[in-house]
């Protein structure tokens, strides 16, 4: 027999996925990661332990990973400024490498030869799952059954967990595919698939509609050190604790949704929407900052590592020599990156209103049109002429 460690996430598919790898001797072990899914109201973590035994598995692993989720992946890209396509904040993306880390991990404890995953072979995640657990182990073998398995539809899984008593909640299935976790929501399929329907207010979890909202804004002050959002509105928080605060705050007030259609590395254009109200403000907050304390040519450089970061997360590379490299530059920029900002969030906006920074290089003497002037507006003729030069006829 062989042994299999799976993520198992407690829905239809991967429960599905425990009593099909067994009808093919195989012995499975789940891994349940907690990564904030329950967004603060908390998961049902017991009911999903009950359900993989119950569907099968010889053993299951539940496991909280969310403190290092926001230290070890949410933390360096959010330093980074890492945005997929301008919109897509990375929730789902910065989670799959760590919970294959722990698909490898858990592995090598229990003996195993393989791993699963509940992917599909149309989507991102799968190649961010299969691709880690390569870099951590290119021995240990990958099954995908979703890939290869005969079930047709959604139905066809609930009637063959119904004949082997295996208890699914099919009631509270919103028509969407959702992926959660502390940093965001991503949300797809169903009506979303057609392009010129505006996404229905029942697709959002976390965020208010932007139109049903308090007609007063909300300030909030974020302080960051060395790029690490540390206090908000003077306030120290651990960072699990800030995001989470962020997120309701941010929520309540409808900031963080995004719609996009947006590119897989599979070549296919998805359409997919998104809640991400806490990474929308740091992110918002944490930029800015940069504009006050990084010079012109580290600013616009950055904006570059920035891309290719977000297409390395996106693309499953988290545990590559790049990726690496790249945080090494990114260490060296956050260095000034102390300061605060104040932001205004005001339905479903987010946009910095105040700045400061010990580190700010922002003069006002040079600036300022005011009396206390101190540029010498004489030079300017010398330097435009030698600017300019190559291009006079
Ligand atoms: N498109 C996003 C990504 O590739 C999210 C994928 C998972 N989305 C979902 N709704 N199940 O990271």
């Amino acid at each position: 027999m062989k042994k299999v460690v799976l993520a198992y996430s407690g829905g239809l598919d991967t429960s599905c996925i425990v009593r099909w790898l067994k009808e093919r001797d195989f012995e499975v072990i789940c891994f349940v990661a907690d990564l904030g899914q329950g967004l603060g109201r908390g998961e049902d973590f017991t009911a999903i332990e009950a359900r993989a035994l119950a569907a099968g598995a010889s053993k299951v692993y539940v496991k909280d990973i969310q403190e290092e989720f926001v230290r070890d992946f949410v933390l360096p890209a959010l330093k980074a400024g890492a945005v997929y396509e301008g919109k897509y904040l990375l929730a789902t993306a910065l989670g799959r490498p760590l919970i294959a880390k722990y698909l490898v991990q858990i592995a090598h404890k229990e003996k195993a030869d393989c791993i699963a995953h509940g992917c599909t072979g149309k989507g991102n995640d799968q190649v961010r799952f299969e691709v880690t657990a390569n870099i951590l182990d290119p021995r240990l073998e990958i099954i995908a059954p979703v890939r290869e398995w005969e079930f047709k539809s959604r139905e066809e899984e609930i009637e063959y967990c119904r004949m082997h008593n295996i208890p699914i909640d099919v009631t509270k299935k919103k028509p969407y595919s959702i992926d959660r976790n502390i940093w965001g929501i991503s949300i797809e399929a169903g009506i979303l698939e057609d392009l010129q329907q505006e996404p229905p207010e029942d697709a959002y979890l976390i965020t208010k509609s932007p139109s049903h909202i308090a007609t007063y804004p909300k300030y909030v002050e974020v302080y960051f050190e060395q790029g690490q959002p540390q206090k908000i509105d003077g306030k120290k928080y651990a960072l699990k604790r800030l995001i989470n605060l962020l997120n309701e705050i941010g929520g309540a007030h409808g900031v963080g949704r995004s719609d996009l259609v947006e590119n897989r590395l599979v070549g296919i254009k998805s359409r997919e929407i998104y809640e991400a109200p806490a990474a929308t403000i740091l992110h918002t907050a944490h930029r800015e900052l940069e504009s006050l304390v990084l010079d012109r040519e580290l600013a616009h450089f950055k904006e570059i590592v920035s891309l290719k970061y977000s297409e390395l997360v996106y693309n499953g590379l988290w545990f590559s020599p790049l990726k690496e490299a790249l945080d090494g530059f990114v260490h060296t920029t956050q260095q000034y990156v102390t300061g605060s900002i104040r932001l205004k969030l005001f339905k479903g906006n987010c946009v910095a209103v105040g700045r400061s920074s010990p580190h700010s290089l922002y003069k006002k003497e040079l600036s300022t049109y005011g009396k206390e002037d101190k540029f010498d507006q004489k030079l300017a003729n010398g330097f435009i002429k030698i600017w300019g030069m190559p291009y006079r006829k």
